[in-house]
């Protein structure tokens, strides 16, 4: 992660209950302190078994509380004290148990009481279930678990792999990152919500044979970060993504896909239900004409083979085409390596689009950070440079801004 402070000023409540998965939650400690949260460790008994309030005290940097007889606060009432100060309520490893507690509105220790005694208003509840598969199907959990997210609580995951208990299905905890991500999330400003967000990413590749191709330097990094920062906005987001090595942000949905005429197959009929389209891909604008069915061999040829290549759709300008009740509002990326703003205004008139984002190509492929420029019929603006996922959040607000007038 970067050094990005996205919980600076943020105090959480994080409840660990039994299960193995303990150990994910000193490393979510961990990954909550170094994004500038405060964290206050409560344990259940049954967490207790599975790791120390020590470690959970040194990663935190704060006693842990385990007995609502605790008497450190001054009123002796540790459940309202706890969840007054914390701007979210995090239950990580949720057992089973706990799930049940929570779902029946009991109070029998301090982490079930502090839940229930929160103000729910103001202090939401995430529940990260963390348990054997079986258990996790077994419908009185299934009932538990939609009793409690109809009360109220976010339920993260849980994921599914292989289990501590040998096992493998559904019922693994998610990872700290995928836990800290979600709580970041949701204290990002709800900008685009209940908008439906279509983004393209990554690099095409165009076959020449069964193990060549043409493709480029793109890492997809940029519209990934643009995926994440429209969800966090609150956005249903689609991700047609080229092929890339980076995980899918939470709760975006993604297609895969490799050549230009795959992406602009993919894009086309999605187009008309989404009310924002953002083609970040490096699209490849040719591809070999031919498919060769087998490897092209050397075989002592002097004479190196040549190709006659095709020009690939437009995605974006076929979008930025499309009648204006089917057409979503596009934004379209530059990247070019010299004379941006020329190029940039160049292709805003040329694709027919409202925005278009300029980088420097060269300088900013699989990089972490980034500069970009606004370019519109109003004229240029540029972003402060800084991480991806920083700037991907400035162009959601910038796009938010935008399409104000255009109603949901
Ligand atoms: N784009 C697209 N489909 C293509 C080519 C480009 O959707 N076949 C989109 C890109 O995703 C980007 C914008 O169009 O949002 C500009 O892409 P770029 O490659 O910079 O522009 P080209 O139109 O290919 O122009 P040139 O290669 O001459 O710079």
């Amino acid at each position: 992660m970067s050094d990005r402070q996205d919980l600076l000023g943020r105090h959480v409540l994080l409840g660990l209950t039994g299960g193995v998965a303990c150990y994910k939650a000193a490393e979510l400690t961990r990954e909550l302190t170094r994004a500038g949260a405060t964290v206050q460790v409560v344990m259940t008994e049954a967490a207790l078994q599975f790791i120390t309030p020590v470690t959970m005290q040194a990663l935190s940097g704060r006693p842990v509380f385990t007995s609502q007889w605790d008497a450190r606060p001054a009123n002796s009432m540790a459940h309202i004290e706890l969840s007054r100060e914390a701007d979210a309520i995090v239950v990580a490893p949720a057992s089973a148990d706990f799930i049940a507690q929570l779902a029946q509105g009991r109070a029998g220790e301090l982490l079930a009481l502090a839940c229930l005694a929160r103000p729910a208003e103001r202090v939401p509840l995430f529940v990260a279930p963390a348990m054997n598969r079986e258990m996790w199907a077994h419908p009185a959990t299934q009932r538990n678990v939609a009793q409690v997210a109809a009360d109220g609580a976010v339920v993260l995951g849980p994921a599914s792999g292989a289990q501590a208990c040998g096992e493998t299905g559904d019922g693994r905890m998610l990872e700290a990152v995928e836990l800290r991500d979600a709580l970041v999330a949701h204290f990002q400003p709800k900008v685009l919500a209940g908008r439906r967000v279509l983004i393209t990413a990554g690099p095409t590749f165009e076959a020449i044979d069964p193990v060549r191709g043409i493709t480029n330097h793109s890492s997809g990094k940029m519209g990934f970060a643009v995926a994440r920062a429209a969800a966090e906005a609150g956005a249903e987001v689609t991700l047609v993504a080229g092929p890339v090595h980076l995980p899918t942000p939470l709760g975006v949905r993604r297609l895969d896909v490799c050549s230009a005429q795959q992406m602009h197959d993919a894009v086309l009929p999605l187009a008309p239900t989404h009310d924002v389209f953002v083609a970040t891909a490096a699209v490849a604008d040719w591809r070999p004409s031919q498919f060769n069915e087998q490897k092209i061999k050397k075989d002592g040829k002097k004479v190196a083979p040549s190709f006659e290549l095709a020009e690939n759709p437009d995605i974006l300008a076929a979008v930025a085409r499309l009648p204006a009740q089917a057409r979503p509002w596009c934004v379209g990326f530059a990247a070019e390596s010299h004379d941006l703003v020329r190029h940039a205004r160049e292709k805003l008139e040329r694709k027919g689009v409202p925005l278009i984002v300029g980088n420097l190509g060269p300088a900013t492929f699989g990089r972490d950070d980034n500069t970009l420029l606004l370019v519109d019929a109003a004229g240029e603006r540029e972003l402060p440079h800084g991480d991806k996922l920083s700037l991907a959040r400035d162009l959601v607000r910038e796009i938010a801004s935008r399409i104000t007038r255009f109603p949901t």
